[in-house]
């Protein structure tokens, strides 16, 4: 499993997120650090992992306007070409990134329109597969985004609907609208606010669980060097990173990947295996610039994890071990639980 070059054998199995047969690989792949967040990145190895992706199986792509203003969609075009078939194309649209790089929400209706069609055409598709609301518009009653993106169904340039960072009431009130196929939300071993409250109101409502930053920013792999972060490192604003909640948390890695070592396996497939093993509804996606890690990742979608080395893995990393709060765009800040 650790031997990334023993990739082509693998052919990855499928899930299904939601009611209404939306068919993906167990585990996707998150672009965003193609185009923003983690350091530079070369655009050729960017579209050579891109295409790595597809030829293992993995189906889920996913992006946003947002991801470099724009880039991160056209590359992920250009990465398809002639392959469209073999792909589940999730984008999102709401969070609006300026040229000066500032961000803002915004999902009213009448932008929805707009805004996938701005998607298709990065893209180069007439339809994008799952189409998500980036964050809920603190301005716009949720019902009337989701209206609007239901139309878009209707019309068929979008197959499923999404919605990330979703709480549990806009949950039950977008799905009252229109079927949701899935939740993207932050949700690893070392972040895991999700599953007091929004994890059971989705599992009632039959919406699947895209967990995001499923590395933990790639903290979980055990590889992370803050101090070798480029300028624009969004990492460096994260308190988990930082001064002595990064000695607390690196401890914590430190058994994680020696558990990893244990099972004959990275730590980065621990961790993807751990969310895999929290139900048949979940579907993370990693992300990475590199075709070799991309390998290594799609391989955890091999490890079955027993209850009991779930059990272990979550006694010598517990939820309520890992010091400092995230700053996720637009998230509230809150104080992990101590379940
Ligand atoms: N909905 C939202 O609001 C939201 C927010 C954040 C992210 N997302 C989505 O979720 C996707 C994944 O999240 P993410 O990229 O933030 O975090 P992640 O997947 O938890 O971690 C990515 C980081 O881990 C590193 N990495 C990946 N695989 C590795 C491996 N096997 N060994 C060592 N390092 C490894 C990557 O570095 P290299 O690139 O150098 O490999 C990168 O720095 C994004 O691409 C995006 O599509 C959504």
């Amino acid at each position: 499993m650790r031997d990334a070059s023993n990739v082509v054998r693998m052919i990855i199995r499928t899930r299904t997120l939601g009611r209404d047969g939306l068919t993906v690989s167990a585990l996707g792949f998150g672009c965003m650090g193609l185009s923003q967040g983690y350091g530079a990145a070369d655009e050729q190895e960017s579209i050579a992992a891109v295409r790595r992706a597809l030829d293992l199986g993995v189906t889920l792509l996913d992006t946003a306007m947002s991801y470099g203003a724009g880039h991160n969609e056209e590359l992920l075009g250009r990465a398809i070409v002639g392959r469209r078939d073999e792909v589940v194309l999730a984008t999102k649209f709401g969070i609006v990134r300026g040229a000066d790089g500032t961000t803002r929400v915004n999902a009213r209706p009448a932008d929805v329109r707009g805004y996938l069609e701005a998607s298709l055409k990065r893209l180069g598709v007439d339809h994008v597969d799952l189409y998500y609301q980036h964050r809920v518009d603190p301005h716009v009653p949720i019902e009337e985004s989701v209206g609007a993106m239901a139309e878009l169904v209707a019309e068929g340039k979008v197959r499923y609907l999404g919605l990330s960072e979703a709480d549990s009431k806009q949950l039950e009130r977008a799905a009252a609208t229109h079927p949701i196929a899935a939740l993207q939300s932050e949700w690893s071993l070392w972040w895991r606010e999700l599953e007091d409250d929004v994890l059971p109101t989705a599992r009632r409502l039959g919406i699947g669980l895209v967990p995001y930053s499923p590395l933990g920013r790639g903290f979980l792999t055990g590889a992370v060097d803050p101090n070798a972060f480029a300028a624009n490192d969004f990492r460096r604003d994260d308190p988990r990173f930082r001064g002595e909640n990064l000695d607390h948390n690196r401890a914590i890695v430190a058994e994680v990947r020696a558990l990893a070592d244990e099972r004959g396996v990275t730590a980065a497939q621990l961790a993807l295996a751990w969310l895999l093993a929290q139900g048949d509804d979940v579907v993370p996606i990693p992300g990475t610039r590199s075709g070799v890690r991309l390998a290594e990742n799609a391989g955890a979608a091999d490890v079955e994890l027993s209850a009991a080395e779930v059990a272990r893995l979550e006694a010598a990393a517990p939820r309520s071990a890992w010091a400092g709060d995230r700053r996720a765009f637009g998230a509230p800040v809150t104080k992990r639980g101590s379940a």
